[in-house]
């Protein structure tokens, strides 16, 4: 598999069609993040093409699996047309609904997660997501930083951002709480959470 050629044809077809994908940056530290930890099941929310779940697919090496899941069918569509294409279907799974429905259908035993639908639903959707997530599990939330808003004086927001950046700067303040995460902000451009679920200290109150 040449995945330089695939990643940068997938990445073309994002941009053509106008469909969001993640800045290079976030993709080169996405990629080292999955490459250092060497999860076994990775989960994703948010598809659009598929970008990053290739990219998070070929940081794998031989083993593992990538389920993702994408709300639009189109952008669904896409993707499972780099998977068949590709011919990963074995390891790379394409789930097509409202990642809120789609998670309750999902067995447990995910070492990896990586958020990146909509910005002001990462606490709903992690909180959906820890059940399914084992002790050690890394969490990784993209564009924390909403360009920029995140550190911005509430008077400076615009009105129609407040609701995402309240809800941003609570979940990183849940995410910051001892003792069941382990969390640090990568200043990767767009801004990236990472993560770890302490599940067993989680489990025991
Ligand atoms: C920023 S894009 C994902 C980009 C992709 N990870 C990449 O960089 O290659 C966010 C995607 O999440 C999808 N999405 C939004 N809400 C969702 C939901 N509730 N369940 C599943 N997917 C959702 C959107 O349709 C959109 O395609």
């Amino acid at each position: 598999m040449n995945w330089t050629d695939l990643l940068a044809r997938i990445r073309q077809e994002a941009l053509e069609l106008g469909v969001p994908s993640i800045d290079m940056n976030g993709f080169m530290a996405l990629r080292k993040l999955v490459e250092q930890y060497k999860p076994q099941r990775v989960l994703e929310i948010g598809t659009a093409n598929g970008f990053t779940a290739f990219g998070m697919l070929s940081a794998m090496g031989d083993d593992g699996t990538v389920t993702t899941i994408e709300l639009d069918a189109d952008r669904a569509a896409c993707a499972r047309r780099w998977v068949r294409e590709a011919g990963v279907a074995d390891r790379l799974f394409v789930l097509e609904g409202d990642a809120a429905e789609v998670l309750l259908h999902l067995e447990t035993g995910f070492d990896f997660v990586y958020l990146d639908a909509a910005k002001g639903q990462y606490w709903a959707n992690l909180e959906a997501v820890l059940p399914l997530l084992c002790d050690g599990a890394v969490i990784v939330a993209d564009d924390i930083f909403h360009d920029g808003l995140l550190h911005k004086a509430w008077t400076e927001i615009p009105r129609r951002q407040r609701t995402i950046v309240k809800r941003l700067r609570e979940f990183i303040e849940r995410l910051k709480q001892p003792p069941f995460y382990d969390t640090a902000i990568l200043q990767t451009g767009h801004g990236m959470l990472l993560a770890r679920f302490r599940k067993e200290l989680y489990n025991a109150i």
